[in-house]
């Protein structure tokens, strides 16, 4: 059996490898410097101060929510804070039993094991976990046919991490078997400043402060994006102005990368264009708005339709989709009354 862990950042929005390295660097090492999610980290604090008073592994935590809000970030903090070592693989990743033995083999006591995008791990792998999870054993079949027998393997007392945007597809008793979940929410604006205000410190940009209010209130209450818009206005800054992001420049960069004063972009209008032209504001199945705009429904369902939840802009019934009036006056369109809706009926 190898030992070789598979490491991977399968992540659903598109990363440049650059960029990531950015985000790498920029990534809190310190619980302090981790902002927002105040109650989260709190009940992880006193998750972490009880383990280590009883000397015992962490109970197993799953965090979700949309990408970017910082799900791998806690992982590594929660980690530090209870000075163990942390693995990581992702659901994908562990294609058989055995891929999964041999990680779980490996661990030491204490051990934390991050497995990303944990919805997409295979049902036999899976059934293959709760074991491990729960009694710390491992179920191993030895041999084919009528000969086959079961072999029990202890495993050392460790915490598995589990990260998912899509808490909906992880099966009940994986679930289950999490003793602390935790739904990671938007940052509200406030707290993304203090997340923009510290990286530009730490990447030595020069920035004032209405950029950084400017730059907070766009980044759709994630720091990942946050971020990413920071790092195009200093590119910005840097070959139009003097590497200084002024509020114009920061304007001017971000009209550019065509983000509204609310952060919505390109896709996020198509999106609710869509439901607005073609189905006159919904309901609407997302089956058909996702083949409308050529989409696939995980990335709408995932990236695109929770910050738009968030905004109040977008209702799910069970009819499918409906854009709310806020949505039609934050895009200035003037929404068809109920008569004229039938008249084109
Ligand atoms: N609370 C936070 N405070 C400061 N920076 C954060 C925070 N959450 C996320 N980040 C930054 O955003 C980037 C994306 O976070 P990450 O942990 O990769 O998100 P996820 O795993 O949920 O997709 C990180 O590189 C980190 O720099
Ligand atoms: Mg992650």
């Amino acid at each position: 059996m190898s030992n070789k862990i598979n490491v991977t950042t399968n992540h659903i929005e598109e990363i440049i490898p650059e960029e990531e390295a950015v985000f790498n660097s920029l990534r809190a090492s310190d619980w302090e410097e981790f902002y927002g999610q105040d109650k989260i980290k709190e009940a992880l604090r006193i998750a972490i101060d009880a383990a280590k008073k009883r000397e015992e592994a962490l109970e197993h935590i799953l965090l979700y929510g949309p990408p970017g809000l910082g799900k791998t970030t806690l992982s590594h903090l929660i980690a530090k804070e209870m000075g163990s070592n942390i693995r990581v693989t992702s659901g994908p990743a562990i294609e058989r039993t055995g891929d999964l033995a041999s990680i779980l083999t490996n661990l030491e006591k204490g051990d934390i094991l991050f497995i990303d995008e944990i919805h997409r791990m295979n049902r036999v792998v899976e059934e293959t976990l709760y074991p491990a999870m729960e009694d710390y054993a491992l179920d191993i079949i030895i041999g084919k046919g009528p000969s086959a027998r079961t072999l029990r393997l202890d495993l050392p007392q460790f915490t598995i991490i589990g990260a998912t945007t899509r808490v909906g597809m992880l099966s009940a008793p994986l679930r289950d078997r999490f003793g602390v979940v935790h739904r990671l929410d938007f940052y509200n604006s406030k707290d993304l400043e203090i997340v923009v205000r510290n990286a530009a410190k730490k990447l030595n940009i020069t920035i004032d402060k209405e950029s950084i209010t400017m730059i907070a209130r766009r980044g759709r209450g994630t720091p990942r994006i946050a971020l990413k818009l920071l790092k195009r206005a200093r590119d910005f800054a840097q070959v139009k102005g003097k590497g200084v992001i002024t509020n114009q420049l920061a304007n001017e960069a971000l009209s550019l990368l065509d983000i509204d004063t609310l952060g919505l972009d390109g896709s996020d209008r198509r999106f609710l264009f869509s439901i607005i032209d073609k189905h006159k504001g919904g309901p609407v199945g997302i089956e058909t708005i996702a083949s409308t705009i050529s989409e696939d429904i995980e990335t709408l369902e995932d990236v695109i339709e929770p910050y738009l939840l968030q905004l109040g802009f977008l209702k799910r019934t069970s009819r499918g989709r409906i854009v709310t009036d806020l949505a039609y006056q934050h895009l200035g369109i003037k929404q068809l009354s109920g008569k004229d809706q039938q008249s084109l009926l």
